[in-house]
């Protein structure tokens, strides 16, 4: 999947195409990628041993995930998208957190079912990441609980990198790659020679490329402004549908922690996500079941169109149910979940968070005709080379 990131870094490239920084931007696009996906093979029973680790890898760009060790470093800052399903083990109950550093619980999978059926847990967030950060799986530790998995690879865990924090890293980039080589070629060029780099016209010419420098990196920011959207929230509280007149009707479900909000775009306390960007989105949520009630949260657009929902209405205890879907937005456009507000239906949650709910620009639309469109590829065109 190609992503906004590296689509942004693209189109920066191409502008600045047959110069040195355009080839030193194709390298930093390289050196931008970070994807893993792994499975495990065999299952898991709660004990001291809590980090869940994994046997087969997929896919591992850039090696940031040690799979013997469970464990997802951070090399490149920036907005990480991690998804994972776990199995649940026969006559077990299951609870799987995704963790941050040393104890920073993110969000959880939980199955709550000593029955002897297996099955499957799927739970997403992004995270902003520093470099160094680490993101694991942590099984409960008590032996009460267990995944399951086998060859089928019930258990999986992925993340890549979706938006690098760019101008930090580029900033960061300059400085160690452009700093020291100043100092070694003035040492290496003797000082009476007639090489051209010491002439005045030298001079100037660095002048340039520092200006030009400065000129793209203002650009970047600006770049970065317009083109990335990114949120992902949790909620800490469940949701308890009642039979009451007087409340507004289709409330969105509302939330408390927001672990992502590139473009402040997503309202959190509101709980409506409102496009600035046009473009394709990817949004996915997980919603916990709550014990005797009917789960059902639709995923909404604008006024009350639904687009996706989730269903559960077994008799079973707590558990999670998940669903994820891309769509096409126009500036204004809302996106938003609604959990079914009449007597027996509701959602659970508690400080884990079990209810999370992400989204985030795949693929901006290309610029139309509109003024700021215009604008925008209208500097694009002045850079041609
Ligand atoms: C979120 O929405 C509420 C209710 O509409 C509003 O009062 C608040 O100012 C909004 N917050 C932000 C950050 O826009």
């Amino acid at each position: 999947m190609l992503l906004p990131a590296s689509v942004l870094i693209g189109l920066l490239c191409l502008n600045h195409a047959g110069s040195v920084e355009g080839f030193a931007r194709l390298q930093d696009d390289v050196e931008l990628r970070s994807a893993f996906s792994v499975a495990r093979t065999s299952s898991m029973e709660g004990g001291p041993k809590m980090t869940v680790t994994f046997d087969t890898v997929y896919v591992n760009i850039g090696g940031d995930f040690d799979a013997k060790a469970g464990l997802f470093r951070c090399r490149i800052p920036g907005a990480y998208y991690f998804s994972f399903t776990v199995g649940k083990f026969p006559h077990k109950d299951l609870s799987v957190m995704l963790m941050k550093n040393r104890n920073e619980v993110q969000a959880i999978v939980y199955e709550e079912n000593a029955g002897e059926e297996r099955k499957v847990q799927s739970q997403s967030v992004m995270l902003q990441l520093e470099f160094g950060d680490t993101v694991w799986l942590r099984l409960h530790g008590d032996p009460r609980y267990a995944l399951y998995s086998n060859t089928g690879h019930y258990t999986t865990f992925n993340g890549y990198l979706v938006y690098p924090d760019t101008y930090d890293y580029q900033t960061h980039h300059h400085e160690t790659h452009h700093d020291p080589q100043q100092p070694l070629q003035d040492s290496i060029a003797p000082p009476s020679s007639n090489q051209a780099n010491t002439g005045p016209a030298a001079k100037e010419e660095d002048k340039e490329l520092q200006h030009r420098e400065e000129e793209e990196e203002d650009e970047e920011e600006d770049d970065e402004d317009d083109q990335r959207s990114a949120f992902s929230v949790g909620r800490t509280q469940s949701i308890v549908g009642v039979d009451q007149v007087g409340l507004p009707q289709h409330q969105p479900v509302s939330f408390d922690t927001a672990f992502v909000n590139i473009g402040e775009d997503f309202n959190v306390t509101e709980g409506v996500f409102t496009c600035r960007v046009p473009g394709a989105y990817y949004f996915s949520f997980n919603v916990g079941k709550l014990p005797q009630k009917t789960l059902s949260v639709k995923l909404m657009k604008n006024r009350l169109e639904v687009q996706a929902m989730i269903y559960d209405d077994s008799q079973g205890e707590k558990a999670l149910q998940s669903q994820s879907l891309m769509l096409s937005l126009k500036p204004g456009d809302t996106v938003w979940l609604y959990s079914h507000q009449r007597d027996g239906f509701g959602a659970y949650s508690n400080h884990a968070k079990y209810i999370t709910f992400t989204g985030f620009l795949v693929y901006p639309d290309f610029p139309t005709s509109t003024a700021a469109a215009t604008a925008t590829s209208q500097s694009y065109a002045d850079k041609k080379p």
